[in-house]
């Protein structure tokens, strides 16, 4: 029988796994910058903030960092662990994100994605997404690290 994945919210325990997970995905993130434990630990407490891991065997195989500013859901930083991956789970937290944005009233779900991520690329144009090559991401970062 396949092993039971339950989709549940993030709790600040799950910090070091989480982290972890994405080392092991080599998934870029900031450590000394919006990721420590401390941002993180600030961030779960907002009302937007949709924190998903993926849990098997109490284990940790996958997370996502959904958020929305009250116009738009944002999917961010969506991980599944390697052995884990081609079975469904990234498609399971995309649709968890989305369906809590929809209950609160959020029609657009929108996410960055590196050039160089084209495996990313092709999960969300499966799982709906559109991919728009008119639009340059700016930004404006108090340090390089943020
Ligand atoms: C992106 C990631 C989370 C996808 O998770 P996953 O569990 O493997 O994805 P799923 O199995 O749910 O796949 C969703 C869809 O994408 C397709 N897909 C998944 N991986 C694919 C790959 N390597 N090549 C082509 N298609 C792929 C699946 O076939 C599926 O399509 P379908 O439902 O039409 O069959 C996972 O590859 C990962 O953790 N990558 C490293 C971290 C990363 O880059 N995150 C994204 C940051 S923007």
């Amino acid at each position: 029988m396949p092993e039971a994945i339950i989709i549940r919210d993030f709790k600040l325990e799950d910090y070091t796994a989480l982290v972890q997970l994405w080392r092991e995905v080599s998934l870029p993130y900031k450590p000394r910058g919006r990721d420590t434990l401390e941002k993180i630990a600030r961030e779960i407490l907002q009302p937007t903030a949709i924190f998903l891991v993926a849990e098997a065997k109490e284990q940790i195989i996958g997370a996502v960092l959904g958020t929305h500013d009250g116009r738009k859901g944002w999917i961010n930083r969506l991980a599944v662990a390697p052995g884990f991956q081609g079975r469904g789970l990234g498609r399971r937290l995309i649709e968890a994100v989305e369906q809590r944005l929809d209950d609160a009233g959020i029609d657009i779900v929108a996410c960055l994605i590196e050039d160089w991520n084209t495996v990313s690329q092709t999960v969300f144009t499966k799982c709906g997404y559109s991919r728009h090559d008119d639009i340059h991401y700016y930004s404006k970062r108090k340090n390089k690290d943020v």
